[in-house]
């Protein structure tokens, strides 16, 4: 899969030169590529933002760098999307959706964001990680790729995304690891009983209880789907 990532402010993505992402990159299963939105601004200083019409707080960004960054990486199997509080909630669903596409690019808005006839213009998908506001839209955008990337084929083993939160529609069940006991607290009795059918009901029963308990919106089935 290749992903492309528009931004004023490309050091913001070294994480991904960290981990598993990076592991992803050098295997080759991932391309990303971070392209400087500023590179491409036709203006003498470089200029970037530009005042709303209408009026109002803050700048948006110049509409001409943004256009051309993105016609510069755009293919007929391009899919656009625009980190925005004002879109709609990301989830694991949706991160399997964009993992299945060929060709993704971020528009990482920044100041009061950007020219509504850009999202009109590529048909860019509006998308939010939560109901706060953030400086940019860079951490989004790497929100996004970390929790897409783990289901693009090769990145992670099938075993792990089967046993995950959410994958079955609950939250995780509590782990251990060595020692047996720690601080006093011991291991529960069932996880060293070598009997892989008590263990697989105790976690199914442990995931129900901790996503009632946490997360009742969704046992109601409302929120997360596989
Ligand atoms: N940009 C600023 N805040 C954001 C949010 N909550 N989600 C996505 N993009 C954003």
């Amino acid at each position: 899969m290749r992903i492309d990532v528009l931004t004023l402010f490309p050091d913001s993505f070294k994480p991904f030169e960290e981990s598993i992402i990076s592991r992803a990159k050098k295997k080759g299963v991932l391309e990303i590529n971070i392209i400087n939105i500023r590179d491409f601004t036709k203006d003498k200083h470089k200029k970037c933002d530009d005042t709303p019409f209408g009026g109002g707080a803050g700048m948006l960004m110049s509409v001409q760098p943004v256009y051309d960054a993105v016609k510069s990486v755009l293919t007929k199997n391009s899919k656009v999307i625009f980190p925005s509080p004002s879109g709609k909630i990301f989830n694991h669903k949706i991160a399997k959706e964009y993992a299945q596409e060929e060709h993704l690019i971020f528009i990482c808005g920044h100041y009061e964001g950007i020219d509504q006839r850009l999202i009109e213009l590529f048909n860019a998908e509006e998308v939010s990680i939560g109901d706060y506001v953030l400086t940019g839209g860079e951490l989004p955008t790497m929100v996004i790729i970390d929790s897409l990337s783990r289901f693009v084929d090769g990145v992670l083993s099938e075993q792990s995304l089967q046993e995950e939160s959410f994958s079955n529609g609950l939250l995780e069940y509590p782990q251990y690891t060595r020692p047996q006991i720690f601080e006093g607290l011991k291991v529960p009795e069932v996880l060293l009983s070598g009997n892989h059918q008590e263990i697989a009901k105790w976690r199914k029963h442990q995931a129900l209880e901790k996503t009632k308990k946490v997360r009742p919106d969704l046992i109601k089935g409302d929120k997360v789907e596989d």
